[in-house]
């Protein structure tokens, strides 16, 4: 199953969802990395609070597992009010809408996780709710219909998605505050990975922290269940510490390369090279060869491809550059 991919930066269980609520940072202080983005919120959540007023609508967009839920979560917390967590596509009807918004105190913060993928009524039904705190509903049926005005508390919309390009523009619009979610800094990543070490309680050597970091994608999901399944082979292994040498071994084990690549990013780069001489190929034939949902391939591969500089976007499609070549061990020769 390719939810199965140890790098996916998907949460794969319930399990994992559980642990990863235990490791949840609650507020800003334990909130690592993102600075630029934290101390904006820190600024607009102080300033509200002062003024009494609820905190403008925020809209979190970036790849999976970089903390937008966990950031919606502390945002409340900071705020210190009450909190609802839903998701586009739960939310089939504007009843549905109406119902949640109905639940809520004044000033809290209402959730919607895969924001792009709320049905259009519901989505035209927020405009007037997160513009003037409003809902018009039509009450009956048939000649009995008729339109009821439904006032709101004051309620911060938090809005997540992984593809924000997916937002009619008078939607986005309506978003004060507009944040695009980045790819964790290793120094941070190692931060991350050694707060939940202590959780876990498990002893990790320096350099081993820095492995882990370096091999997970920017991303903190993965450096959290990296740090897992190591944790597993030291255990099994019998190393009471987690050092460099136990950490090569498992990613090893778990196909993940020096560079914290898998088997389906090396087959993309690959197929790429052999079938089209490095590229430009459009993102549906790639998807086609590699045997993907070009969705799959947009939100969860391209990103951090692309991030770390092994390929190129251009006007004609995705280009593989020379650094992956270098990594591939495959000669490079200049098209140029
Ligand atoms: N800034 C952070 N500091 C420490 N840990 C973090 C941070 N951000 C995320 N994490 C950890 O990573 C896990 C995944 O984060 P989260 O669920 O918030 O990601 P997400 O962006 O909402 O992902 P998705 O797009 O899949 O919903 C969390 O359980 C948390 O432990
Ligand atoms: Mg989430």
């Amino acid at each position: 199953m390719e939810d199965e991919r140890i790098i996916s930066n998907e949460a794969q269980d319930d399990n994992e969802n559980k642990i990863e609520k235990t490791l949840r940072p609650k507020f800003f202080n334990q909130y690592i990395g993102q600075d630029d983005i934290t101390e904006k919120l820190n600024v607009y959540i102080k300033a509200s609070k002062q003024r009494n007023e609820s905190l403008d609508h925020v809209l979190l967009y970036g790849p999976p597992g970089l903390g937008k839920t966990t950031l919606a979560m502390v945002i409340a917390n900071e705020m210190e009010v009450g909190l609802k967590t839903t998701n586009g596509p739960a939310i089939e009807k504007p009843g549905d809408l109406v119902a949640l918004l109905n639940e809520l105190q004044p000033g809290d913060v209402l959730f919607i996780d895969e924001i792009h993928r709320l049905p259009k009524t519901v989505e035209e039904m927020l405009y007037s709710a997160m513009e003037d705190f409003f809902v018009d509903i039509v009450v009956g049926q048939g000649p009995t219909a008729h339109p009821v005005h439904f006032p709101l508390p004051p309620f911060t919309l938090i809005g997540a998605t992984t593809r924000a390009g997916f937002l009619a523009a008078p939607f986005r619009d309506r978003f004060g505050i507009i944040e695009r979610m980045q790819y964790y800094k290793i120094s941070d990543l190692e931060e991350i990975v050694k707060r939940t070490a202590d959780i876990f309680s498990v002893e990790i050597q320096q350099q081993g922290t820095h492995e882990i970091a370096r091999r997970s994608r920017g991303t903190p999901r993965i450096a959290n269940r990296l740090l897992k399944r190591v944790r597993d082979f030291a255990q099994v292994s019998e190393t009471n510490e987690i050092d460099i040498k136990i950490v090569d071994k498992s990613l090893e084990m778990l196909g993940v390369d020096s560079e914290g690549l898998d088997s389906t990013d090396v087959k993309l780069l690959e197929s790429m090279i052999e079938l089209y001489n490095g590229g430009p190929v459009g993102i549906n034939t790639i998807a086609a060869n590699i045997g993907e949902e070009s969705d799959t391939i947009a939100e969860m591969y391209e990103p951090f491809l692309l991030q770390i500089g092994f390929l190129k976007r251009t006007s004609r499609g995705r280009v593989v550059t020379e650094k992956a070549y270098q990594h591939l061990n495959i000669p490079f020769i200049n098209k140029d």
